[in-house]
């Protein structure tokens, strides 16, 4: 049973890609300083192995603590090794994720992120760790001309999130290059991930007000926000609303398996960039239609004017994941609604 390593484990994403893990029989070490997370969180995590293994939860791990401390990082990489398991590969999730955020607080971003990745991979680095799937975003490619992004699309952020993210990319290429036959890495570029686990038991969870849309309409439809502003009705589009490549946060988290596995399996280095999203447009206003029409709930909403920084369009070329992976996200539109309102109506039970 390989040991594998994960930060920001108790989060959105890397709490279901853990039950991914834990289904596929890793043994799983998670970090979280509960930053954007919780104990309660971590409960229903669980909850939720137990429901579909009770034996599994005897290969879930948790630290509570910081990336950014190297003795508390090199403790864990110690323990694994007195256990004789060594840690074989790192998912790296923790982070500071909100674009809004960033730009009143760069500093805490740039601490967070980029302080963050150096101590890990030193930490690493220290053990012989040298497999790493990084939580990078679409957002690196900032304004776009075309229709859909592929990995050699120009990196242009143009907030200090998306600096963050771009700039631990390049430190990774150099990493890589500075000794071409130690690291495997991968660089995810995630597009808009929404949904849940299909059970209902795990899902998205912020701390504080959302910015982000999937969240927001969930919150509108159980009557916590009134309605829900759509960002503009003018941009260049069909209806008008902009365009985003949402993808099921099970497919994401299949998606980081894959990947993980894809190195374990082939031993050599390697250097990769990968595009995780559908491949499919879909409008704020479709999402909002679907979510209404396949939960059955009202999602009042107004336009009012374009939030500064979006883009009328972002959608994945998701060839090269496809292909290097043999990835195929399944789910759709309906299934991420759904998935993600059954989470919600559970939230307020454990809160
Ligand atoms: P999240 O905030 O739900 O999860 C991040 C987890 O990391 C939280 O549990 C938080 O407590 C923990 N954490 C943060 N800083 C930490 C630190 N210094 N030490 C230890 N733990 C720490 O976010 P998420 O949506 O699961 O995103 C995970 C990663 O993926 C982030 O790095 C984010 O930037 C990236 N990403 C997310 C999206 C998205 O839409 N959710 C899109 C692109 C990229
Ligand atoms: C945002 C971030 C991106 C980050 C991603 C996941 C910005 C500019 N980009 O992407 O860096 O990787 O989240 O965390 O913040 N919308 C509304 N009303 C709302 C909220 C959003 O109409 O109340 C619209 C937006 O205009 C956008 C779409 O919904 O067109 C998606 O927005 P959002 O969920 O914030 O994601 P992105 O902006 O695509």
């Amino acid at each position: 049973m390989k040991k594998i390593l994960i930060t920001g484990g108790v989060g959105f994403i890397g709490s279901h890609v853990t039950i991914s893990l834990l289904e596929k029989n890793y043994d799983v070490v998670i970090i979280d300083s509960f930053l954007n997370s919780s104990k309660s969180f971590y409960l229903r995590m669980i909850e939720l192995i137990n429901s579909i293994n009770p034996l599994f939860k005897k290969n879930l791990h948790l630290y509570e603590g910081d990336i950014r401390n190297s003795h508390f990082l090199e403790k864990i990489f110690l323990d694994a090794k007195k256990e004789n398991k060594l840690i074989e590969g790192v998912i790296h999730l923790a982070g500071l994720k909100s674009v809004k955020e960033s730009v009143n607080f760069p500093l805490n971003y740039w601490n967070c992120n980029l302080i963050g990745a150096i101590r890990l991979l030193e930490a690493m680095d220290k053990f012989n760790c040298h497999c790493l799937i990084f939580s990078s975003s679409a957002t690196i490619y900032g304004k776009n001309q075309n229709l859909l992004i592929n990995e050699i699309s120009n990196i242009n952020p143009i907030n200090p999130y998306g600096f963050t993210k771009a700039t631990i990319e390049f430190m990774l290429q150099n990493l890589f290059e500075s000794d071409k036959q130690k690291w495997q890495i991968a660089n995810l570029r995630y597009f808009n991930p929404i949904g849940a686990h299909s059970s209902g038991l795990i899902g998205e969870n912020p701390k504080g007000m959302p910015n982000n849309v999937f969240p927001l309409i969930n919150k509108v439809a159980s009557r916590e926000i009134k309605k829900l502003k759509i960002f503009g009705n003018d941009w260049n589009t069909n209806d008008g609303t902009c365009i985003r490549d949402f993808i099921h946060i099970m497919d994401l988290a299949d998606g980081h398996i894959m990947a993980l596995e894809y190195f374990l399996n082939m031993k050599n280095s390697k250097f990769l960039n990968l595009n995780l999203g559908t491949g499919k447009p879909t409008s704020v206003l479709e999402l909002v239609k679907t979510f209404q029409k396949i939960n059955n709930v009202e999602v009042p909403y107004d336009f009012v004017n374009r939030r500064e920084g979006d883009v009328d369009r972002i959608v994945a070329d998701n060839e090269l994941a496809k292909k290097t992976l043999n990835w195929e996200p399944k789910r759709k539109i309906s299934d991420m609604c759904s998935d993600g309102w059954k989470w919600h109506s559970n939230i307020k039970n454990f809160c």
